[in-house]
């Protein structure tokens, strides 16, 4: 075992990390019995009485699913999984790779205590940044934020963009001026402070609530309802439009837009997919318009894992170098290629300090 041990642990670290899963040896007068389970037929019963269920009435069997396999433990009917939880698990049911003892002592090790991994350095934390760098490394974007949840990552990108143009304001003498984010009708980009001012798909989880009036354009995508070459002419005529509309409002008001943020695929907004003609011409606003650093999002079902690779978001990108690249979903996950452990975000104010430190060159 002691060849596959990764973090570079010890044989007795394993053994002990594994021996704490038996909770007699650390609780011989059972004073601390395991939480009660909730058997599966009374999963959704029990939830309901506490938490709003408005997701799908399926109990997901952790043990029997595997690989794309879904198994609902209420019902035992297995069914095959086109979803992944909005692509937040990458390399499917139960993969093998799980049932090593050795990657199962790491998991625990790392799970059972939620360092503030922008404060205090871990072996973990040291190893799973080196592997994301290998794995997903996009040069010459070498230096990563890392922060839990999607949303919240947009929020921390758009901070290092509003940063950095207001900065480039202040020294031109122009004010604290430039926090405006330019964005596509029908985008999605999570639902918390700052993103409830982008998102634009389904108006229930953005109405009501404090927003920003920033700048809005179409999204050009592709009709694929259309036949060629109706359907390429169709989208050349929109891009044109739009591309003439995002020219008009960075003549107006540029010094007060930060950046333009765009998923290279609309998920939630429609599916909707765009040329990469379009996202190669988005690229010559950002020198021409003083826009901080262009943003390109990729989201969740084309992130990291099974269904992009590095290749992969390159061929979104014909004319790549976005400053700043946000990876979501997929690459929260275990196993996105290489590294089996990931570790756990920060809280937010330790990652705003993270952040304060290590500004955007
Ligand atoms: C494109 C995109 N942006 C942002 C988010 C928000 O992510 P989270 O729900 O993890 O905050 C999602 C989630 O589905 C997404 O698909």
């Amino acid at each position: 075992m002691g060849k596959g041990l990764a973090f570079g642990m010890k044989e007795a670290v394993v053994s002990r990390v594994s021996k704490a899963t038996d909770s007699r040896a650390d609780d011989p007068k059972g004073k601390f019995p395991p939480a009660a389970s909730v058997p599966p037929g009374r999963v959704v019963s029990e939830l309901e009485r506490h938490v709003l269920l408005d997701g799908f009435r399926i109990v997901v069997d952790l043990l029997k699913s595997h690989d794309c396999y879904l198994v609902d433990a209420s019902t035992g009917r297995e069914v095959l999984d086109f979803y992944s939880f909005y692509g937040s698990m990458p390399v499917g049911f139960n993969h093998p790779w799980f049932d090593r003892p050795e990657v199962q002592a790491e998991l625990l090790l790392a799970a059972r205590t939620k360092v503030a991994n922008s404060d205090v350095y871990s072996v973990p934390y040291a190893t799973f940044v080196n592997t994301f760098h290998r794995v997903m490394g996009l040069p010459p974007l070498e230096r990563y934020f890392f922060i839990e949840g999607g949303a919240l990552a947009v929020e921390n990108a758009l901070k290092a963009a509003m940063d950095w143009k207001v900065r480039k304001n202040l020294a031109a003498g122009r004010g604290p001026r430039g926090t405006e984010i330019l964005h596509f009708e029908r985008a999605f980009h999570g639902r918390s402070g700052y993103t409830l001012s982008l998102t634009n798909t389904d108006s229930r989880k953005t109405d009501h609530f404090a927003k920003f009036n920033w700048p809005r354009v179409p999204a050009p995508w592709i009709n694929f309802a259309l036949p060629e070459p109706h359907r390429t002419a169709d989208v050349i005529v929109r891009e044109r439009q739009v591309e003439g509309r995002i020219r008009e409002i960075l003549d107006a008001r540029s010094v007060d837009i930060a950046a333009l943020i765009i998923e290279p695929i609309q998920g939630e907004g429609g599916d909707n997919h765009f040329r990469g003609e379009w996202l190669a011409t988005l690229r010559t606003f950002r020198g021409a318009a003083g826009l901080a650093r262009f943003r390109k999002k990729i989201p969740g079902l084309r992130g990291s894992g099974r269904a992009a690779t590095r290749g992969g978001s390159g061929q979104l990108f014909p004319a790549p170098e976005p400053a700043q690249l946000d990876l979501g979903r997929q690459s929260h996950g275990h196993g996105s290629g290489g590294s089996h452990f990931a570790p756990h975000g920060t809280g937010t104010s330790r990652d705003q300090r993270a952040c304060d430190r290590r500004r955007f060159p």
